[in-house]
């Protein structure tokens, strides 16, 4: 009894703490009181340690609501935002990570596959950076052990941003703005090293701003915290089809996905897209053949095109790929609406963005070049 009674009054306790003390989001932009609090870096990655949800009957599902606020170290944020917006980073000086993940629309670009460097066509799907702090590796193949290796990438991508790492940094260090933001940040950390600019600080920064880019508050994650209204009975009913039809096996965690490699095709060979052939290209082992981390499905209204080859732009044709490859089985009209319905609770608060003003090239600033 002395045990419940104490739960209780700790839920209340908690929520209490988090509705007054914790502000609902941290963005990026926090006002002069989140500040102070959120200014020290807690732990949790780089972006800080997690406050937990409150708690609620529906705590034990399979799909964790997105903790509300986390504490963050916020000039690094900062300068992650700005090296996000840096067009100067490619070698057109007009690409940035914000062109093929654009946060007006979900974090993607909403093509069947990126512009790179002089129109070049990428050869998959863009997925969204929201969230992607919940995937266990990055990028469809998860060839990127975390989001600083990822980062690295695309710069130096030929098909991307085209630029190379030196090259990237000598623009950096050509203007006093940045190497003072990097000094204020780095600067005297032995970790870092001190001094000039290095790839490893870019990625790093640009890492911590890509970990605030979560979207709590969706209605699923309300109703998750107990809120029972927050969901239609048909968006709940789209949430039991859902688990007893088996898309939560794969599908699940906080990101909802995101947490495992799976095979596409595994009831069926999916056979739309032969050329692509997922983690084999990591590991060179034939039981990997096809096999892709599973997307998040976070936010999934916003982010189409689906699928690595963007073979539909319809997210009831989406989940009617997946009961036929996935699972081998076909749901009715109703049933899949009603998925479909509960696909969309899960769009969430989408990150505040105040748009970042980069500080002016200098004449030592290497000119940007589009051949
Ligand atoms: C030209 C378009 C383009 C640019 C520019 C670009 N990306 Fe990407 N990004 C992609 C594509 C396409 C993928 C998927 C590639 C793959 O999986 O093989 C991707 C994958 C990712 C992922 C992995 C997400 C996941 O779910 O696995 C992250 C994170 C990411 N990019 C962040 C960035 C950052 C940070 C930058 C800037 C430094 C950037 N991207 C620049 C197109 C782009
Ligand atoms: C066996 C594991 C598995 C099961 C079961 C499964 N999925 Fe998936 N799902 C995946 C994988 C892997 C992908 C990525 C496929 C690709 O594009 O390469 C995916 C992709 C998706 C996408 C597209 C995401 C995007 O960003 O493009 C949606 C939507 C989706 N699944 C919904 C569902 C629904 C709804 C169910 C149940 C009817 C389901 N999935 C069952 C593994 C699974």
């Amino acid at each position: 009894m002395i045990r419940i009674k104490l739960g209780v009054v700790v839920s209340v306790l908690a929520l209490a703490i988090i509705t007054f003390v914790f502000p609902p989001y941290v963005t990026v932009n926090a006002s002069e009181d989140q500040k102070t609090l959120k200014e020290k870096q807690v732990g949790y990655g780089r972006g800080g340690r997690v406050q937990a949800g409150s708690p609620s009957e529906h705590a034990k599902e399979a799909i964790q609501p997105i903790p509300l606020s986390f504490d963050y170290d916020r000039a690094k944020v900062e300068l992650g935002k700005k090296l996000f917006f840096e067009p100067r980073l490619s070698k057109s000086g007009w690409i940035s990570c914000n062109s093929c993940h654009n946060l007006s629309t979900g974090g993607a670009d909403n093509l069947p596959s990126s512009i790179g460097h002089k129109w070049f066509l990428g050869p998959i799907n863009s997925p969204t950076v929201l969230n992607s702090k919940f995937n266990l590796a990055q990028f469809w193949d998860g060839r990127a052990k975390d989001l600083q290796e990822q980062a690295g990438g695309p710069i130096a991508n030929p098909l991307e941003m085209a630029s190379n790492h030196e090259l990237a940094i000598n623009i950096l260090q050509s203007i006093p703005q940045y190497v003072q933001w990097f000094e204020e940040v780095y600067g005297g950390k032995e970790l870092y090293g001190s001094g000039k600019i290095d790839i490893l600080k870019v990625t790093d920064a640009i890492a911590a701003f890509e970990e605030t880019l979560t979207t709590p508050g969706s209605r699923f994650d309300q109703w998750l915290n107990g809120y029972g209204d927050a969901i239609t009975d048909s968006e709940k009913e789209g949430y039991e089809l859902f688990k007893t039809k088996g898309c939560i096996t794969c599908h699940n965690g906080m990101g909802v996905g995101g947490n495992s490699y799976q095979k596409f095709g595994l009831a069926k060979p999916y056979d739309k897209d032969p050329h692509t052939q997922g983690r084999y290209d990591v590991t060179k082992e034939e039981k990997d053949k096809f096999v892709f981390k599973v997307p998040l499905l976070r936010n999934i209204e916003l982010t189409a095109p689906y699928f690595h080859d963007a073979s539909t732009w319809d997210l009831s044709e989406a989940v009617n790929v997946m009961t036929e490859y996935q699972l081998g089985i076909s749901l009715s009209n109703e049933e899949n609406e009603k998925i479909v319905a509960f696909l969309k609770t899960l769009t969430g608060e989408q990150p505040q963005i105040v748009l970042p003003i980069l500080p002016p090239s200098t004449k030592a600033t290497p000119q940007p070049n589009r051949n």
